[in-house]
C-alpha cells in the first residue's frame, strides 16, 4: 500500500494490491479524477486518461471532466458536491489545489462516527486542500486507503477562511466520475417489515437517487448504493460501492451526463438542510466508503462486511461472538410480570439460550404504547423489585439479563413531557403530528443528551444489565429547535444526529461491557452510523421466515452477519400470518445473531427437543456463522423468486453452512444442483444435513465425503422433495461441510 504523489505529473496515486485511485491536478488547478478500479502499475502517469483542464461548460468544449469536488456556477452543470451562498448572496465556487499531505494511520472525524485503524502501518491517509481564493472557501478532501482492503475511505471538511459568515447550502462526503454509463443502480429500498429489497436499475440520462429527509437514515432507503455493469452476477463482473456512514438524513445519486458520463455523489441530503460557518470553521461531512469490486457482489459485500466488522464496530463486542437472546416482545408484548418473565428465561435456559431481553413496557405506567417515553423507572407494580431483583434472579437461572429503551422519544402522557415540554421536536405556532403516540426529544440539545445520559447511566448502574436494545420508533415531523435562530434551522436534523452520536457515544464508553442492539422498528436506521456504536441491529420486525429471506439477502449487501439480529418466532406469523416449519425458521435465522422471540413456556415437548437441538447447532457453528465469509449463491428476487440459497465459509476454507430454501413446493421436480463457492478445491468435504433426520426427513442420499472441486464446479446435488415428508410450502435444508 502506498499513496504516490508525482509533481512532475501532478498526480496522486492511491494504490494496494486490489484497487488503485489516481488523482490529477489539472493545468488550471482543479483537481480532476483520472481513475478508481483495479490495481495499475506504480510509478507511471495516468493523466492522459482525462482533458487536461477544465474551463467549465463541460457541454460546449465537448469534453465533460471528471472532478473530484465538483461545484456549481462556472460551467460544470452535473450535480454538484459543495454548494454555498456566500456573504454577497452568489454562490459560484471554484476549487483549485493548494496544497497536500500524506499521513501515516487514519484520524477520527470529531462528532462523527468512522473506520479507524488499529495499527498505524495499515492504512495512508492523503489529505489534498482546495481552496477558492475569491469565495474565501477552503475544503479539505481526505482520502484513506487500507493496504489490504479493495476501498477508499472519503470525506471532506469545509472551511471559512474569509471574514464573514458563509452558508453552505449542500456538502458531500464524496464524488466520483466514471467515464461511461453503462451501470447498473443497485439499492436497497422498502418500507417497515420489509426492509432491503434489493431493486435494480439501468441507468438513463438524467438523475436517479435514493435519499431519507425522516431525521433517520429510514426504511425507505438505505444509505448504501452499487453500480454494476448488467452483466454483473454475485461472481463476476465489475461493481463499485458507496456505503455512507450517517444515520440521519441522506443522498445518494447518480447522474448520467448529455455525453455518457457518470457522476455519484455521497453525502447529507441537502434537501432541507443548512449550515452556518463563521469565519475559520469548519463542517465536517460524514464519511463514505468507496468500493471497487471486479468480482461481482459478492467480493463487493465481503469487503464492506470484513471493513464494518474489524474497523468499524468497536468496544470489546467487536471481536466476540454474539450471545443467543430471547426477547419477551413478541411473547408478551406489554402483558407480563416478574413470574412471566422468569417463567420464559426459565424455559428458555433450558433449552441453551442465553441472555433475556426484556422489551417494552418495564417503565413507568407503559401497558400500551400510548404512554410512559422518558419516564425510565421501573414500574413496580409489574415488577415490584425492580430491576436488579429481575435481573439477578435471570442471572440465578443461569442466563445474562438486557432491556429495550428508546431514549429519543418522549410520549404526551409522560412526566418528562409535563416537566420539559420544551424538549419535545416541534414548531411553536404548529400542532405536533404525532407517530405511534410519541414525541421525539430535541437531541440538539445538549441539556437533553445530559439527561438521557444521566438517567441511561443510573438505569445501567443499577443492574446487572448485559445488553440494550435501543429503539427509535418514529421519524421526525416539524423539524425545528427555538434554540438555534431562524437562520439556523436548516442546521437542524444534523444537529440531531451529532446528539444521538454523543449520547451513543458517551454511553459505549461509560459502559463498554454492555452488547448495544441498535433498532428502529426494525431497521428503520440499519446503517454504518449506528454500527460503529452498537454492532448489531434488529433487522426487522419482520420475523417471518419467507420474509426473512428477501430482508437478509438486502441488507447482507453492505453488512456483515455479526450486524444482523435475526429471531425464530412463533407461528402463525404475527407481522403476515404465515405458518412456516419451525425448522425453517431456525435455518434462516441462524445466517445472523441467532435468537428467538417466543414464549417457550408454551412450545410442546417435541418443540422444546427441535428448539434445543437449534441452539446446540448455532452455538456449534456460531463462530463461522457470524464471522465467516458470507456468499449469497441463489437470489429471492431473481428468476422465479421461488428458492434462495446463501452460504458462510470458514476464511480458512475448512468448514462451511449452506442453507436453501424452497418457498413453495413444486410437483414432480427435476434434478437440482446447487454450485458452492469460496471452498478449497483441492480438499475434501464430509456433508451433512441439517435438520438431521427426524425433523424433517432422511438427509439426501449423497455420499458423505464430497470434493471441493465437485461442489463448486459440479454442484451439490440438492434433494428433491418427492418423498412425501419433504413435501410442502417454506421448507428448509442447511449442508455442513467440514474438511477431512
Ligand atoms: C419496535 C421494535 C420492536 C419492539 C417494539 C416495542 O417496533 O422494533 O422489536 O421492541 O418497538 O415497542
Amino acid at each position: 500500500m502506498a499513496i504516490e504523489w508525482s509533481a512532475a505529473a501532478r498526480e496522486f496515486h492511491l494504490r494496494n494490491d486490489q484497487v488503485s485511485y489516481v488523482i490529477r491536478v489539472l493545468e488550471n488547478g482543479s483537481l480532476g479524477h483520472v481513475y478508481f478500479g483495479a490495481t495499475l502499475a506504480e510509478g507511471k502517469s495516468y493523466g492522459h486518461l482525462v482533458p487536461g483542464e477544465f474551463y467549465g461548460f463541460s457541454n460546449r468544449l465537448g469534453q465533460p471532466v471528471p472532478l473530484e469536488f465538483p461545484t456549481g456556477g462556472t460551467g460544470d452543470y452535473r450535480i454538484p458536491a459543495l454548494t454555498v451562498e456566500l456573504p454577497d448572496g452568489s454562490g459560484a465556487v471554484e476549487l483549485r489545489y493548494k496544497s497536500h499531505r500524506i499521513l501515516p494511520g487514519k484520524a477520527g472525524l470529531p462528532g462523527l462516527p468512522s473506520t479507524y485503524v488499529d495499527l498505524g502501518l495499515e492504512a495512508e491517509t492523503l489529505e489534498i486542500t482546495v481552496a477558492d481564493h475569491v469565495a474565501q472557501i477552503e475544503v479539505r478532501l481526505l482520502y484513506t486507503i487500507y493496504r489490504d482492503r479493495p476501498l477508499v475511505v472519503r470525506e471532506a471538511r469545509i472551511v471559512n477562511s474569509g471574514p464573514s459568515p458563509v452558508i453552505v447550502r449542500g456538502a458531500m462526503s464524496a464524488s466520483l466520475d466514471l467515464p461511461d454509463a453503462g451501470w447498473e443502480f443497485v439499492s436497497l429500498s422498502g418500507e417497515w417489515a420489509r426492509e432491503c429489497h434489493v431493486e435494480r436499475l439501468a441507468l438513463r440520462p438524467g438523475r436517479q437517487s435514493v435519499s431519507s429527509t425522516r431525521g433517520a437514515s429510514g426504511h425507505q432507503h438505505n444509505p448504501f448504493v452499487a453500480l454494476t455493469r448488467p452483466s454483473t452476477t454475485e461472481e463476476h463482473g465489475e461493481a463499485y460501492g458507496f456505503s455512507l456512514v450517517y444515520s440521519g438524513n441522506f443522498l445518494l445519486e447518480a447522474e448520467v451526463d448529455s455525453f455518457g458520463t457518470t457522476r455519484v455523489r455521497a453525502g447529507i441530503n441537502p434537501d432541507g438542510f443548512s449550515w452556518l460557518l463563521g469565519p475559520g470553521a469548519e463542517f465536517v461531512t460524514p464519511e463514505v466508503v468507496l468500493v471497487f469490486s471486479a468480482g461481482g457482489l459478492g467480493e463487493l459485500s465481503d469487503a464492506y462486511h470484513c471493513l464494518f466488522r474489524e474497523r468499524l464496530a468497536s468496544g470489546p463486542w467487536r471481536d466476540r461472538v454474539r450471545p443467543i437472546v430471547i426477547n419477551n416482545w413478541e411473547a408478551t408484548y406489554f402483558n407480563f410480570d416478574e413470574p412471566k418473565l422468569l417463567a420464559i428465561a426459565s424455559a428458555a435456559h433450558d433449552l441453551g439460550i442465553e441472555l433475556f431481553v426484556l422489551d417494552d413496557g418495564w417503565f413507568g405506567r407503559r401497558n400500551d404504547d400510548t404512554t410512559s417515553l422518558g419516564d425510565w423507572q421501573v414500574n413496580l407494580s409489574k415488577l415490584p423489585g425492580g430491576l436488579d431483583s429481575l435481573a439477578r434472579k435471570v442471572e440465578d437461572i443461569g442466563m445474562r439479563f438486557g432491556i429495550w429503551i428508546e431514549p429519543e422519544m418522549v410520549s404526551r402522557h409522560s412526566d418528562l413531557f409535563a416537566q420539559h415540554p420544551e424538549w419535545a421536536i416541534g414548531i411553536p405556532t404548529r400542532p405536533r403530528t404525532e407517530g405511534r403516540n410519541q414525541y421525539v426529544l430535541d437531541m440538539s440539545r445538549p441539556e437533553v443528551v445530559n439527561h438521557l445520559f444521566g438517567v441511561v447511566s443510573q438505569i445501567l448502574g443499577s443492574a446487572p444489565i448485559a445488553y440494550v436494545k435501543w429503539d427509535m420508533n418514529r421519524n421526525i415531523t416539524e423539524p425545528y429547535s427555538p434554540t438555534l435562530p431562524a437562520w439556523r434551522q436548516g442546521e437542524f436534523m444534523h444537529r440531531y444526529i451529532l446528539g444521538v452520536y454523543s449520547l451513543y457515544e458517551r454511553l459505549t464508553r461509560a459502559f463498554p461491557e454492555v452488547l448495544f442492539e441498535s433498532c428502529a422498528g426494525g431497521g428503520g436506521r440499519f446503517d454504518p452510523g449506528m454500527l460503529a456504536f452498537a454492532p448489531q441491529a434488529w433487522t426487522s420486525d419482520d420475523t417471518d421466515a419467507i420474509e426473512r429471506l428477501r430482508i437478509q439477502w438486502g441488507t447482507s449487501l453492505p453488512y456483515p452477519l455479526s450486524s444482523m439480529s435475526a429471531h425464530v418466532s412463533a407461528v402463525p406469523n404475527h407481522q403476515v400470518g404465515r405458518v412456516t416449519p419451525l425448522a425453517t425458521r431456525a435455518a434462516v435465522a441462524f445466517f445472523g445473531v441467532f435468537g428467538y422471540e417466543l414464549d417457550p413456556t408454551t412450545l410442546s415437548v417435541e418443540e422444546r427437543a427441535d428448539v434445543a437441538d437449534q441452539v446446540a447447532f448455532y452455538k456449534q457453528w456460531r463462530d463461522l456463522l457470524q464471522r465467516g465469509r458470507f456468499l449469497r449463491l441463489r437470489s429471492p428476487f431473481e428468476g422465479d423468486r421461488d428458492e434462495t440459497a446463501w452460504m458462510t465459509v470458514a476464511r480458512d476454507g475448512r468448514s462451511a453452512v449452506v442453507g436453501h430454501y424452497r418457498i413453495l413446493s413444486r410437483p414432480n421436480p427435476g434434478p437440482q444442483r446447487l454450485r458452492l463457492r469460496g471452498l478449497d478445491p483441492t480438499a475434501a468435504y464430509r456433508v451433512s444435513t441439517w435438520p438431521s433426520a427426524g425433523q424433517v426427513a432422511a438427509g439426501p442420499a449423497i455420499p458423505v465425503v464430497l470434493g471441493g472441486d465437485e461442489l463448486m464446479s459440479a454442484g451439490l446435488v440438492l434433494e428433491s422433495n418427492r418423498a412425501s415428508a419433504e413435501r410442502g410450502d417454506f421448507r428448509a435444508r442447511l449442508y455442513v461441510l467440514e474438511a477431512t
